[in-house]
């Protein structure tokens, strides 16, 4: 959601920041620009659509001679995708260029006084407030405009500004969206995320909020808003840029569900130790954990839906009671945390706004939050008092595959982790779930595999209006998921629904040739799930089952079947999603959609 890469240096900026926006089109967006100082002025040039379209009106970047620069990708939300709303936005004198990344709240009433001192506007944006008010509050110093714009604006915001009086340097600042700052000896770089700039530097520091970013091409100084000097670690990072990179797969979203193998081992491996699960990171000893009461799990999106599975898991497992909640809605809610509540906020990116002020309200009333985070160094995993972080490395498709799968098995490991404490599985079970959890990776592998058959499969529904995923108990977690993977990669409408639900109101919409998804992997359930199947299937639906191994028995109530291999009940869903994934996966690319970056969606959800 909105990226922005600056950079300073020898080389010429553009081609730079061009390379460095692609690496983040992953983010979402719709409208694109960049500002260059050529020597004597600050040029802008925008362009509405993707990024290809921007390169093209620059020739890669070739049209904007210059070695200082900012760029943006923007996910519109005040005014519409435009050229006139994409960013940099100037001050009227075209000397001050910015982007952001971010919302400013009272803009409004920013825009309303500036408008009475004589400002004119020609944007819808918020962010236009910006660049007038640093003209409004320039003297001559930049810091100091840029500290009096901090003071009195509201929201959340990464910012990148050029003053066209100081063109050996480059600004920046965050409160609450993500920036990082990268060096490589012969420039520097501000970026919304590692990936864009990886390929000339691994150095990385992590800004924090109301920090202010003075950069020049021999280094750059960090500042708080006193203006007084901040030290701040670099860290290294070690992944490399082929981790973000296609590798040959057709597109990120293919590669990642290909990866989640490794994705699985990784995030499990390092905390099996022998017959036992260590999770240090967890920051709690035995007794401590024996006096969690209740945990609360919050998240959006396929966190949510991990949070889910999660809620079923610790439930069944460990016996702990679980509330999940969407963290849009936890945040609001006045939630009633009560002595011995622990809560998990999962995130992929860490930015997420909503986990982010969940986390943030948690910490607020005094209890400690555990974060389940993907992207190191990101603001939930600053902010949390404890990270057990998901291996998954660099996630790039919006649609998450194993970044998710991650999620699910620190979720195991934590309930096992629970319940070996808690006395509420034998050591025989408990050895073998450990056994279980090592098989899942080549179980995944071999489900990946049989692609063929399932896109053969998807291919017969590249038309379908709308597909439902029933489910009941652990199974209905998964049917939200792969119904979400459906809609938000092929655009076509799909719902999950705890099977047992069907006849209170969805059974209605079933018609002749309606696709119905039923994941089936609970034996005790068995008998119930084959009863809605039956139920749909005498009023038209075409019935596709995911089952387990041997369970022949479905094979009379559905019209095709998928077999995942056998393993523990509490972990069918990390088997039961790959199909799912591979079938909205085929279904979206027969479909023709941009698999990799859906219409009107980002990876990380900065804004509320
Ligand atoms: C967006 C992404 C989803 C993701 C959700 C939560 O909607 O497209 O894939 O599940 O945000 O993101 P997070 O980074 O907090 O896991």
């Amino acid at each position: 959601m909105c990226g922005i890469v600056g950079y300073i240096g020898k080389d010429q900026a553009a081609p730079i920041i061009l390379d460095g926006l692609a690496r983040l089109e992953y983010r979402g967006y719709d409208s694109a620009g960049m500002a260059v100082y050529d020597g004597e002025k600050v040029n802008i040039t925008k362009s509405v659509g993707r990024l290809k379209a921007l390169s093209e009106l620059t020739h890669d970047g070739a049209t904007m001679p210059g070695t200082v620069g900012i760029g943006h990708t923007r996910w519109a939300t005040h005014g519409a995708p435009s050229n006139v709303n994409a960013h940099p936005h100037f001050n009227e004198k075209e000397t001050i260029a910015v982007v952001h990344n971010g919302i400013i709240e009272n803009y409004l009433a920013l825009k309303k006084k500036l408008t009475q001192r004589g400002y004119h506007f020609v944007s819808e944006t918020d962010t236009e407030v910006l660049a007038h008010m640093l003209d409004y509050y320039y003297k001559g110093d930049p810091m100091e405009a840029i500290i009096k714009v901090l003071h009195r604006v509201e929201g959340s915001y990464a910012l990148g500004i050029l003053f066209a009086d100081f063109p050996g340097e480059l600004f920046a600042v965050r409160k609450d969206s993500p920036l990082i700052v990268g060096q490589n000896g012969e420039g520097c770089f501000i970026a919304s995320d590692v990936p864009a700039i990886l390929r000339y530097t691994r150095t990385v520091t992590y800004i924090e909020n109301q920090e202010i970013v003075r950069l020049s091409k021999e280094g750059f100084h960090v500042y708080n808003v006193d203006a007084e000097e901040l030290e701040k670690p670099s860290v290294t990072i070690e992944w490399d840029a082929e981790a973000a990179e296609k590798a040959g797969y057709e597109h990120f979203m293919l590669k990642e569900m290909y990866e989640q193998p490794k994705t699985v081992a990784d995030t499990a491996g390092p905390r099996i130790r022998g017959n036992d699960i260590v999770i240090e990171e967890l920051g709690m000893s035995e007794e401590e954990l024996l006096k969690v009461k209740k945990i609360h799990i919050v998240a959006c999106g396929s966190a949510y839906h991990a949070g889910v599975t999660g809620k079923y898991v610790l439930e069944g497992m460990a016996r702990i009671p679980v509330e999940v909640d969407l963290a849009s809605e936890f945040r609001y809610r006045d939630p009633i945390l009560e002595e011995g509540a622990m809560v998990i906020v999962i995130s992929q990116s860490g930015e997420t706004a909503d986990s982010l002020a969940a986390l943030r309200e948690a910490k607020e009333r005094g209890f400690k939050v555990l974060g389940i985070v993907n992207v190191v160094g990101s603001s939930i995993a600053r902010e949390a008092d404890n990270v057990m972080y998901t291996w998954a490395g660099p996630e790039i498709a919006v649609a998450t595959t194993k970044a998710y799968s991650a999620q699910l098995i620190a979720l195991y490991l934590l309930a096992m982790k629970f319940s070996r404490v808690r006395h509420t599985v034998t050591e025989e079970e408990f050895s073998e779930m450990l056994g279980d959890l090592r098989r899942l990776p080549d179980q995944i592998e071999l489900l990946l595999n049989n692609k063929n058959r399932i896109q053969r499969f998807a291919n017969r529904y590249i038309a379908a209006k709308e597909v439902f995923f029933i489910g009941r108990g652990i199974d209905y977690a998964i049917s939200m998921e792969g119904s979400l993977k459906l809609k938000e990669i092929s655009y076509i409408h799909s719902e999950a629904y705890a099977a047992g639900e069907l006849k209170h109101g969805t059974i209605s919409l079933i018609e002749e040739g309606t696709l119905v998804a039923a994941v089936a992997t609970q034996s005790s359930l068995y008998q119930k799930i084959i009863s809605n199947m039956v139920e749909v299937k005498s009023r038209g639906a075409f019935v596709l089952a995911v089952t387990c191994e041997g369970n022949r028995e479905i094979e009379k109530a559905a019209d095709y079947v998928i077999y995942i291999p056998i393993t523990n009940r509490f972990f069918t869903n990390s088997l039961a999603i790959i199909p799912l994934q591979l079938f909205s996966y085929y279904v979206a690319v027969g479909k023709g959609c941009d698999v990799d970056k859906p219409r009107n969606l980002a990876k990380s959800v900065t804004v509320e």
